[in-house]
């Protein structure tokens, strides 16, 4: 069997690392992949927007299932044309991966299905938002429609830099086109919470739950980034609660899509606010989440393969798919200046190569081979996760590891999984 994996960060790491742990020992491609992909896959050198290169080359190579990591080429159509060509792939249509790509279209879905949420306007025009925001109490959250790599969101805990932030995406085009709608949402008072689920269109199955690290510092401070670690499953996920979010959330968003004639099919990812016991949806993503993805997939007990090639034959209702009872938790080592601008091209000391039976495993989200080694290639450059019976066991495991692995000016978070704790003592 022959899969193809669409991308080249941490997430797509995990995703390779997992599938080759399949029973039906798959010849595995990934495009572009990155070092660590390339030693457990083959690399090849399409990027993952090139949907007709991808597309051709899968044709080629006669791929039986290709798995989609990122968000772009769904946004591109990847899964359409795929489709078209009579190729399996693992992802939503265009149509349906608008529950990320347009975040106007995800609230609307929302607002006519009663599925709770903050409540929010969205505004084309520049001088209606500033004169909005001039009508609203603050904390105020301000954010582009578009896909902006996770950096489209700006929680103004004033009403000046809630203007700044429109202006920015309206005036000064800091996230291009995904920035010439904006919304401007209520502030939500809570704790975050990741629930994916995998869905055929019809039956949805959830995922053990994660909490994700989004601000760049210790305690939570400082700018939104893609993720700076996460852990999973989340002690605030209770039976009561994830059975909530099934029935509040998760179903009657993929029954709403299959009745819009755009069935969603894949990896719902409902970003939620837990505010007294009540989950309030905060986006929803089309794809796995990174770095969710590298705690979840650890933890994963069914073969992967089957659980996908469930989903693409619509026969997830016949699947039942099983976790280990373990928690797993993951660090994400960042490039110095991440999310601003920063360098890359710095050597990495400290990599080594790890069975998946030895409790840690070391993706690698943007790195690069060269001929003496490997370097830095992205903001967020390995994610390093541990999973263990007990949360403290997995923390100290990770954070073992992380100081061995060196390149210049690195930065991490050591407060990772800080809220599981407080909720486990
Ligand atoms: P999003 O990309 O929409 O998930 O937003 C990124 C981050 O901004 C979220 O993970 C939250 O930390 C924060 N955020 C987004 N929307 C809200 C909201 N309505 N209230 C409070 N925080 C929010
Ligand atoms: N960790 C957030 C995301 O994948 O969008």
């Amino acid at each position: 069997m022959k899969i193809l994996v669409v991308g080249s960060g941490g997430r797509e790491h995990a995703l390779v690392w997992k599938i080759a742990q399949s029973l039906r020992t798959p010849k595995i491609f990934c495009a572009p992949g990155n070092a660590g992909i390339e030693e457990i896959a083959t690399c090849v050198p399409i990027t993952a927007d090139d949907v007709a290169g991808l597309r051709d080359f899968a044709l080629r190579e006669r791929i039986d299932l290709t798995v989609v990591g990122p968000e772009a080429p769904l946004a591109l159509g990847i899964a359409d044309e795929f489709r078209k060509a009579r190729l399996k792939i693992f992802g939503p249509t265009k149509a349906a991966a608008r529950l990320e790509s347009s975040k106007s279209f995800s609230k609307d879905v929302m607002l006519a299905n009663h599925i709770p949420t903050a409540t929010s306007r969205s505004f084309e025009q520049m001088e209606q938002a500033l004169a909005y925001l001039d009508e609203q109490p603050v904390p105020i959250v301000v954010k582009a429609d578009g896909l902006a790599q996770g950096k489209g969101v700006v929680v103004a805990m004033t009403r000046e830099e809630a203007k700044q932030a429109v202006r920015d995406a309206m005036e000064h085009s800091l996230f291009g086109q995904a920035g010439h709608r904006v919304l401007i949402e209520e502030f939500l008072d809570g704790e975050e919470l990741t629930i994916m689920a995998f869905t055929d269109g019809k039956t949805v199955v959830p995922m053990v739950s994660a909490q994700d690290h989004k601000r760049v510092g210790d305690g939570d401070i400082g700018p939104n980034t893609g993720g700076m670690g996460a852990y999973a499953p989340a002690p605030i996920a209770t039976a009561a609660l994830r059975e909530q979010v099934m029935r509040e959330v998760l179903q009657p968003t993929v029954d709403a899509l299959a009745r819009l004639g755009c069935p969603f099919q894949g990896v719902l990812y409902a970003g939620l606010m837990i505010v007294k016991d009540t989950p309030y949806v905060l986006e929803f993503n089309a794809r796995l989440g990174d770095p969710e993805t590298e705690v979840v997939l650890p933890l994963l007990k069914t073969d992967l393969i089957e659980v996908m090639e469930a989903v693409v034959d619509h026969r997830l209702d016949q699947l039942t798919i099983e976790w280990r009872h373990d928690t797993a938790v993951c660090v994400v080592i960042t490039s110095p200046g991440y999310p601003g601008s920063y360098q890359t091209g710095f050597p990495i000391q400290g990599l080594t190569t790890r069975s998946p039976d030895a409790g840690v495993a070391v993706f690698h989200a943007g790195t690069k081979r060269v001929a003496d080694g490997v370097v830095t290639a992205g903001g967020r450059v390995l994610a390093v996760t541990a999973w263990s019976s007990s949360l403290r066991q997995a923390r100290e495991q990770v954070y073992q590891t992380v100081p061995s692995i060196q390149f210049d000016g690195r930065h991490y978070r050591t407060d990772i999984a800080h809220r599981a704790l407080s909720h486990t003592t």
